[in-house]
């Protein structure tokens, strides 16, 4: 591929200067980091499968009327993307205690909630995230009452839509991680779903074992990264899939079983 322009490096992502105006290709990497990027490490194959993965998710959630900065899948571990300003606040929605709310409040991993949970924490690495309430999010500016209402209504739709998707296939979404921009039209900014949705940034659960689906196995020395996102993409329907299965080895999901 011809040298591009790359626009910005993140963590798990590398965003690449697109084919024209207001397109990006996002880079799935293998690096994943928890806890602020304390820990650090690769999950061989990561990048791929959850490019995959969020494809699936972002069509999808496109097919039900959600606006989204996917536009199409390139190859294994790039895609299409429009660019978007991103708003600064991750957006999690908690349907079952777990992580840092079981934490902060003593209560158990596992707890289901009586009513669907929304948080706000403001991206900023240096900070460590901190938790912000929409009080803040409006006196600082970093969206509006407008904004937030559509980035609160849709984190619902996404979560009610998704919560079915994974109960349908056997797991349990316990909480997520969503990340909004805006796009503007003339002086008209609208907000859509960006980022990606992957088992890196939620909690999905086996409903019949518990077993952990998702990152939490990379941040709690669990072991079996790569087959539990194997799992998650073969539940989805993804794989095998042409040259990718290389790395989605029909197999692996066994081994998590025997672990
Ligand atoms: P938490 O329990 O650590 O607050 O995480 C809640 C959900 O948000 C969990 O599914 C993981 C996701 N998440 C991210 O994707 N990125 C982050 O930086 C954090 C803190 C959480």
């Amino acid at each position: 591929m011809a040298r591009r322009r790359q626009i910005y490096e993140g963590k798990a992502k590398i965003l690449y200067e697109g084919p024209e105006p207001g397109t990006l290709i996002q880079y799935f990497k293998d690096d994943a980091t928890a806890f602020n990027a304390q820990k650090k490490g690769t999950i061989n194959g990561k990048g791929v499968l959850n490019n995959r993965i969020s494809e699936h998710v972002f069509t999808l959630l496109g097919g039900i009327g959600i606006p989204t900065h996917f536009i199409r899948r390139l190859n294994m571990r790039e895609q299409l993307i429009r660019q978007v300003e991103i708003v600064p606040i991750e957006v999690v929605v908690r349907n079952v205690v777990a992580g840092s709310l079981s934490k902060r409040l003593g209560i158990e991993e596992g707890t289901p909630l009586p009513r669907t949970i929304v948080e706000y924490y403001y991206k900023d690495d240096a900070l460590g995230d901190p938790m912000v309430t929409d009080e803040h999010i409006l006196a600082f500016g970093w969206a509006n009452q407008e904004e937030l209402h559509d980035m609160a209504d849709m984190a619902i739709r996404v979560n009610d839509f998704l919560s079915g998707l994974f109960a349908g296939i056997g797991i349990r979404l316990v909480d997520f991680k969503l990340e909004f921009g805006r796009i503007w039209d003339n002086d008209y900014g609208r907000i859509i779903l960006a980022d990606e949705i992957s088992p890196d940034g939620c909690r999905l659960w086996d409903i019949q074992s518990g077993e952990k689906l998702d990152k939490d196995r990379f941040r709690r020395d669990l072991g079996g990264e790569v087959e539990a996102y194997q799992e998650v993409a073969r539940r989805l329907g993804l794989f095998p899939e042409g040259p990718d299965s290389a790395v989605l080895d029909l197999e692996s999901h066994r081994k998590l079983r025997g672990k």
